[in-house]
C-alpha cells in the first residue's frame, strides 16, 4: 500500500460518525479506524490513567500505520489527552473533537443549551473552559450520561435499542426556565449521533441537536497535503480493535462501513 492514511481513533464505534463525513469530503484518501474496545467505555476512567493509556497506544499506532494525520474522534479522550498527544509526538498533526459549545451559544434563541456527554467529558476542565470562553451569556447545563455510549454500541451491533432507556438518559437535557425552554442539545460524544432519531422521538419537545462530525472532518481535510490525494481500493481501509478479538457483530459493522478488520 502506498500513501499515508488518515487515522481515526475512538474508544469504540463513535468515531465512525466522523469517518462517514470524512469519506464524503475526502473520497480519495485511505483510512485506518482504531477502536480501543479493550478500553471502552472511556467515560468512567480515572483521568491520569486514561491520558497515559491513550498516549501509550499512539506510540504503537504511529509506528504501525504511519498516518499523515490522526483524528481523535472522541470527546472523552480529546478533552483529556490532546495536549499530551501533541507534546508526546511533536510534528504529527492531531485533530481533536471537543464539545461544540461555541456554535451552540451562537445559535441558541432561548439561551438555554445542554451539553450531552460522557461523565468524563462533563467533568473536564477543558469543557468548563469552553463554556467560560464562549457561552457566558447562556445557561449551559452539562448532562453526563452513564449509559448512552453503550446503548449506541448495542444499537449499531444488534439493530435494537431500548427507547425508554434513551429517553431517560436525555431527559435531564430539557429544562424550562422563566417561560423559556432548552432549544439546543450538543451531542458531545461521537457515539450519540447514531441514536439521533431515537433521541428526537423520545425528546419532550423539538430541539436542534448539534453533531460536530462534519466540522471535524473539514478540519482534518484542511490539514492534509494535496499530494496525498490518490485513489485506493476500498479494501485498503482498515479497522483495528485493540482487543484483537472483535466479535461477529463488530466485524459486520466495520464491513458495512467499508473497513477490513485487521486481526
Ligand atoms: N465516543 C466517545 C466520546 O466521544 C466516548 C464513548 C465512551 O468511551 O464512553 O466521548
Amino acid at each position: 500500500m502506498s500513501g499515508q492514511p488518515v487515522l481515526f481513533f475512538d474508544s469504540g464505534i463513535g468515531g465512525l460518525t466522523v469517518l462517514r463525513e470524512a469519506r464524503i469530503l475526502m473520497p480519495g484518501r485511505r483510512f485506518v479506524y482504531v477502536a480501543d474496545d479493550s478500553g471502552f467505555p472511556y467515560g468512567a476512567w480515572e483521568e491520569k490513567a486514561l491520558r497515559a493509556h491513550v498516549v501509550g497506544l499512539f506510540a504503537d499506532l504511529l509506528k504501525r500505520f504511519d498516518p499523515e494525520i490522526s483524528v481523535i474522534a472522541c470527546n472523552t479522550a480529546s478533552t483529556l489527552a490532546i495536549d499530551a498527544l501533541r507534546a508526546a509526538y511533536p510534528g504529527h498533526p492531531f485533530v481533536g473533537t471537543v464539545p461544540a459549545i461555541k456554535p451552540a451559544a451562537e445559535r441558541t434563541r432561548s439561551g438555554l443549551v445542554s451539553v450531552l456527554a460522557t461523565p468524563g467529558t462533563v467533568k473536564r476542565q477543558y469543557t468548563r473552559d469552553l463554556i467560560a470562553k464562549w457561552a457566558q451569556k447562556c445557561h449551559v447545563r452539562l448532562v453526563g450520561s452513564e449509559n448512552l455510549a453503550g446503548l449506541a454500541e448495542t444499537y449499531m451491533r444488534e439493530g435494537f435499542v431500548d427507547e425508554e432507556a434513551v429517553g431517560r438518559e436525555i431527559a435531564p437535557c430539557f429544562i424550562e426556565k422563566e417561560g423559556r425552554r432548552t432549544d439546543i442539545v450538543v451531542l458531545a460524544c461521537t457515539h450519540y449521533p447514531f441514536l439521533a432519531n431515537r433521541m428526537r422521538k423520545t425528546a419532550p419537545w423539538p430541539v436542534d441537536w448539534i453533531d460536530p462530525a462534519e466540522a471535524i472532518a473539514r478540519r482534518a481535510l484542511s490539514l492534509l497535503s494535496e499530494r496525498a490525494v490518490e485513489s485506493f481500493d476500498a479494501t485498503d481501509d482498515l479497522a483495528v480493535f485493540t482487543s484483537g478479538n472483535p466479535d461477529a457483530a463488530q466485524r459486520r459493522l466495520m464491513h458495512g462501513f467499508g473497513l477490513r478488520v485487521m486481526s
